[in-house]
């Protein structure tokens, strides 16, 4: 039997709206689900923001004050998309009321917030969800599985990378995500936590790291309030300082007796949005660039081929027979969204946490703990759990 959910968002920018649609989608991609998601408030303390989402996405109600959206009786989730300074407040009235809580990542400023924020949910016992959407791509999955199947042996090299283009314009302006008191860290919370996820998931917990950081474009236009998007590009006007990191990057040995790197950028140029892992291990090897999302490239040494096969997202890899019923009929970034709402609407209706909810954040904020401390010491730094 189904029954139906309120849920609650705060924060209408980018992920606000896709994770807004992505509710929406869960009737008609996911008719099976045992929870179907109600749309009952949304905030935003820019009122357009917060009245245009109610309009276009079907909310009941919209505010410009987030307390609103705890308080609501009617809400059951409260999904936070606001920026990385709101997290920890927003978690802690959200589980003081016994709401079950979607968080995107990187889950507060720093290692220590999503710390903070692992206790009080796990304090109030809350179920919690957070936005690795990566870890949901049909072909990503499907090399979950050849890899715990053993397709590829032991695993002996991991490459992890996030090479994005969204601030390579020296112009483009400094929104939340450039200003350390904003955001916390730059590329390492933005972009790392997504790299540190998928290669936990698919090649388990890591021993130590050493890392490195640069900021490229050390000032950026001021953006106009209320206005834009991390995207925009500014014009003539007055400049401040980028106070985080566009880049980082480490050396990371995996406790499986794995070596490799991770490395990830905002401003590069030439990748767009190169999320993407290569991994080697004794018997194989596999490749995939969220650019090409519905391929995985994959090489074993079982003699059938001397080199790569591509593989195309099929309906035999998980999730995409919701989308398409034929193979190589690919899905699209938002569709991993409506996959993952997916499984964070059946945990609450198995009253059973699932994953990847705030202990994988947790055990993501370890790794990148550890990356700060090596950048002081100039040394490998063990992650301390
Ligand atoms: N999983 C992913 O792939 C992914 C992608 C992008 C962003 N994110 C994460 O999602 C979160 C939001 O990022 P975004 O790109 O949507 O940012 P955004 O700037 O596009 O949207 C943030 C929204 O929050 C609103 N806001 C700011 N202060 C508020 C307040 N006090 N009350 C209510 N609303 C407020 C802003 O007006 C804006 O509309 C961040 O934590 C980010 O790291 C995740």
């Amino acid at each position: 039997m189904s029954s139906s959910i309120g849920i609650g968002v705060i924060g209408m920018g980018w992920m606000g709206t896709v994770h807004s649609r992505s509710y929406n989608q869960i009737k008609p991609r996911f008719p099976e689900s045992r929870v179907f998601p109600q749309l009952v408030i949304c905030a935003d303390d820019v009122a357009a923001r917060a009245d245009e989402a109610k309009e276009s996405l079907g909310f009941s109600r919209s505010t410009t004050d987030w307390q609103d959206v705890i308080r609501d009786p009617d809400v059951d989730v409260v999904n936070i998309t606001a920026p990385n300074f709101l997290h920890l407040d927003m978690v802690r009235q959200a589980a003081a009321t016994g709401k079950h809580i979607f968080c995107e990542k990187p889950v507060g400023r720093s290692p220590q917030e999503t710390a903070a924020i692992v206790q009080t949910a796990r304090d109030a016992g809350v179920l919690t969800w957070v936005g690795y959407n990566y870890r949901w791509a049909p072909v990503v999955q499907h090399a979950r599985q050849l890899i715990a199947d053993g397709k590829l042996g032991r695993i002996t090299h991991y490459r992890g990378r996030f090479f994005a283009g969204y601030a390579s314009h020296p112009e483009g302006v400094l929104s939340w995500r450039f200003q350390r008191e904003a955001a916390g860290s730059g590329s390492l919370g933005d972009l790392m936590s997504h790299v540190t996820d998928m290669a936990h998931m698919l090649a388990g917990p890591i021993k130590r790291v050493i890392g490195n950081q640069a900021t490229f474009i050390t000032e950026r236009p001021t953006p106009q309030p209320g206005a834009g998007t991390h995207f925009s590009v500014g014009t003539d006007g007055p400049k401040e300082p980028v106070t985080n990191e566009d880049y980082a990057s480490a050396l990371v040995q995996f406790e499986n007796g794995a070596h490799g790197t991770f490395e990830v950028c905002r401003v590069i140029q030439g990748p767009k949005c190169q999320m993407a892992f290569e991994i080697h291990g004794t018997e194989g090897a596999i490749h995939w660039d969220f650019e090409r999302m519905n391929e995985l490239q994959v090489f074993t040494t079982d003699g059938t081929h001397d080199g790569y096969t591509t593989i195309q997202s099929s309906p035999a890899h998980p999730g995409h027979i919701h989308f398409n019923p034929g193979p190589a009929v690919g899905l699209g970034y938002d569709d991993l969204k409506v996959i993952e709402v997916y499984h964070f609407l059946q945990s609450i209706a198995n009253g059973k946490q699932g994953k990847p909810g705030f202990a994988e954040a947790l055990a993501v904020g370890n790794v990148l703990a550890a990356i700060v401390r090596s950048w002081a010491s100039e040394r490998w730094e063990k992650i301390i759990d």
